[in-house]
């Protein structure tokens, strides 16, 4: 296979997911290794003003898990139960001496950082559904130095996801009795302007 087939394999493997092997830790390398990927993204004025905060021991775990919210598709879903929570967090942060926005360099890295944890075997999901102060207050961030801006959740996948076509413009993400998480994704006519 190219290059490009393997890069879009590993892309279309880097689903979102949200139930892991909570009894299989990630040690703080490994994050380090996520965020080390990060120096290799493009930067908007190359001013680079995101920092991380990795999160991998039970006690912080267990203390940043309530502060967020797992799937707002899934109605009847009140999120991981506690033997399939991630194992770690990587908490993105804007360091507010450098800059009040960051363009894009926040999704460039998020990407960045579930690729390579796919390649890891591993599997991530972004969240943005918390509230920075309270992720900040739980971890002694100090917010007005670093913003919180998005947790990734990390740790070995226990579910399957599927890419599925999107017929009638349904978006929602979905389950099906046998658990498997259903994404649909816009055909590519649907993306492009004529
Ligand atoms: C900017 C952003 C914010 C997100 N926030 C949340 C969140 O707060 N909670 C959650 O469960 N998923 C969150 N997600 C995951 C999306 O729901 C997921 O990307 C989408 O359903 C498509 O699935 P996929 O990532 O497998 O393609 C977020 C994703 C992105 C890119």
């Amino acid at each position: 296979m190219n290059k490009f087939d393997d890069f879009k394999n590993l892309l279309k493997e880097d689903r979102s997911i949200r139930r892991f092997d909570s009894s299989r830790r990630v040690s703080t390398d490994i994050l380090e290794k996520l965020v080390e990927l990060t120096r290799y993204c493009s930067s908007g004025r190359n001013l680079q003003p995101l920092r991380y905060r990795c999160v991998c021991s039970e006690e912080e775990c267990r203390e940043v898990f309530p502060l967020l919210a797992w799937a707002g598709y899934l109605t009847d879903w009140p999120g991981p139960e506690e033997s399939e929570r991630p194992v770690a967090y990587l908490i993105q942060c804007l360091d507010l001496s450098l800059a009040k926005d960051c363009l894009c360099d926040d999704g460039l890295q998020l990407q960045a950082i579930t690729l390579g944890a796919r390649a890891l075997e591993l599997g991530c999901c972004i969240l943005k559904a918390f509230s920075p102060q309270k992720v900040a207050d739980a971890l002694g961030i100090d917010i007005t130095k670093y913003m919180p801006r998005y947790v990734v959740a990390v740790g070995y996948p226990v579910e399957k996801v599927e890419i599925e076509e999107m017929l009638s413009d349904d978006y929602k993400y979905y389950r099906t009795a046998d658990h498997v998480h259903h994404v649909p994704k816009r055909a590519l006519s649907e993306l492009l302007i004529h």
